[in-house]
Order: C-alpha cells, then structure tokens, then sequence
C-alpha cells in the first residue's frame, strides 16, 4: 500500500469534483458530504473527464452522454455507460487527502 498526497481536503468542497493528474491515469476525487472518494477520471464509456460532471448524493455524471456511476463502488447507475469504474483506496489525514493508486481495482 503505498498512499500518496493528491490535494488539500479544502480543495475539493462538499458536492464537488476535482481532477488530479499525478498519476499515470488522471483519477477523480469526490466530497459526498464530507467523505471522500476516488475513482478513474475518465469515464468508461469514453474519452471525458468525470470530475466535469455532476456530483449528486455519490452518483457522478457524466456531462457527454449522461452516464452516472456511483462514486463509492464505481458501479454503473444510468446508460450508456456500461463498465464500472476503477475506485481507488482513500485516506485523509490532517486535512490531507491521500490515494493508493497501486490498489486500485474495477468497481462492480
Ligand atoms: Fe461518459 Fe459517454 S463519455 S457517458
């Protein structure tokens, strides 16, 4: 397990997204009322930035076709979109919110 900084637990407000490329593949953060998440940035369904989307109650939406995923499990909850996303190990200390890329696997 080897979990590395992505960004400031302020940066990422309640209800949003937020993009991070310090890995090979950009991955995606998410604040559902104080709990963070992290799943592959782009969508599985196509080339798009997940973190561009909608966050509403841990469901991301995709703004391209409309696709939703649940943050948490990376499960599909709406079309087109059909493979689950790749969720990832997170951990917030001290106001710092750190991701296990290495142990990442495919959602549901
Ligand atoms: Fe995301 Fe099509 S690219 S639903």
């Amino acid at each position: 397990m080897a979990f590395e900084k992505v960004c400031n637990l302020e940066d990422v407000s309640e209800g949003e997204a937020l993009q991070i490329e310090t890995f090979e593949e950009a991955i995606a953060v998410y604040n559902v009322g104080g709990q963070i998440f992290a799943t592959q940035d782009r969508c599985t369904h196509g080339d798009w930035s997940l973190a561009d989307g909608f966050l509403e109650d841990g469901v991301i939406e995709c703004t391209l076709h409309w696709g939703k995923f649940c943050v948490r499990t990376g499960k599909v909850k709406a079309p087109p979109a059909c493979d689950p996303l790749t969720i990832y190990p997170v951990e917030v200390r001290g106001g710092e919110i750190f991701v296990d890329y290495e142990a990442g696997k495919v959602g549901e």
